[in-house]
């Protein structure tokens, strides 16, 4: 019997486990990448970019491609809903050391969806397609793609669209168990998860409420290949390292508040030596109360966090935490 942990090759690119990080925007910036593939993660991705920013030479989108050596694997996420400028955008996360690129089918937000992009290309399987074929034959990268298993309740669009992707030339899928009208709530769909998997030859990652051992067992015994963790990881980038260890049939334990308090600060000195100290504690206020939120006093750490300007500031408030 195979190990359900076990190495996996997307096309060309050999990932040491088949944990990835899920795509989040707002949330899997570089600094947060690389705690989570500090963390275990096989893979890690980026948060989405779009590919019309890209086209029309926007800074800000530009900068989101940016990659650090600390976490390779790494796929750059674009989305767009116009061959031409997803080919572009693919071109560009492959000059920026993108590892993978990946494109997102799957966001079911209005704002990305009115374009025909995201959750509106499931729809659309001729465009999803062209976007997939467009973008292969541009970048040496495997090229991957990210959908859910229908738009609606009840919808099992999984093996027709994982059919359309792999004759594309994708190289990987993940695939989100929720139909797009639920957004990130509710129960995954096993069932329409393990027969897309049996329509195609490619990996596919399971994605959609996953937390623990248990719950990527249960994804990869209906026939995942790997498992894709959101926002599990977003309260614990350490979560894969626990799967890891809870496949293996090891006791896979959560961290400690003072362990949860030391990722915390190892994520503060990443930040600032990524994005300069005062912009770097800037971002991370944004997460710090779910990083916070355990602990004894929790509401008071965190006001007291919101008025810092300095990691040495953050460091002497978070110390006594970690002990
Ligand atoms: C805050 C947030 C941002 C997200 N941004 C993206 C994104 O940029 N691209 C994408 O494909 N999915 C995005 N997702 C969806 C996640 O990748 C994932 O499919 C979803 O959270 C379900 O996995 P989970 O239950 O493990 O969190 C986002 C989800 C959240 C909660």
């Amino acid at each position: 019997m195979t190990s359900l942990l076990r190495p996996l090759a997307i096309g060309s690119v050999r990932l040491k486990n088949n944990l990835a990080l899920a795509p989040m925007a707002g949330i899997t910036s570089a600094a947060f990448r690389i705690l989570a593939a500090e963390g275990g993660a096989g893979l890690v991705v980026t948060e989405m970019v779009s590919a019309e920013s890209i086209k029309y030479g926007n800074k800000k989108s530009f900068k989101m491609l940016e990659l650090n050596p600390g976490e390779h694997p790494a796929a750059i996420q674009v989305f767009g809903a116009d061959p031409a400028s997803v080919a572009l955008a693919a071109q560009a996360a492959e000059r920026a050391g993108a590892d993978i690129v990946d494109i997102n089918a799957g966001c079911p937000v209005r704002k990305v969806t009115r374009s025909g992009a995201g959750a509106a290309l499931m729809g659309a399987p001729l465009v999803l397609a062209a976007l997939i074929a467009g973008a292969v034959r541009c970048v040496k990268i495997p090229v991957t793609v990210k959908f859910r298993v229908g738009l609606i309740a009840g919808d099992n669009l999984g093996p027709l669209l994982a059919r359309v992707a792999e004759e594309a030339g994708a190289a990987a899928i993940t695939l989100h168990g929720r139909p797009a009208s639920q957004f990130h709530t509710g129960p995954v769909d096993l069932a329409a998860m393990a027969a897309a998997v049996a329509a195609v030859r490619i990996p596919v990652f399971g994605n959609g409420g996953v937390e623990n051992a248990s719950g990527a067992r249960a994804m990869l015994e209906a026939g995942c290949a790997g498992i894709a963790v959101g926002r599990a990881a977003v309260f614990n980038p350490a979560v894969f390292g626990e799967i890891a260890a809870g496949l293996s049939g090891a006791a896979g334990t959560a961290p400690s508040s003072a362990e949860r308090i030391r990722l915390f600060m190892r994520f503060l000195e990443l930040s600032a030596a990524l994005y300069g100290e005062e912009h770097g504690l800037a971002r991370a206020r944004k997460l710090a109360g779910y990083w916070l939120k355990s602990l004894p006093g929790a509401s008071g750490a965190r006001a007291s966090f919101m008025r810092l300007k300095t990691l040495k500031e953050a460091r002497n408030l978070l110390i006594q935490y970690t002990r």
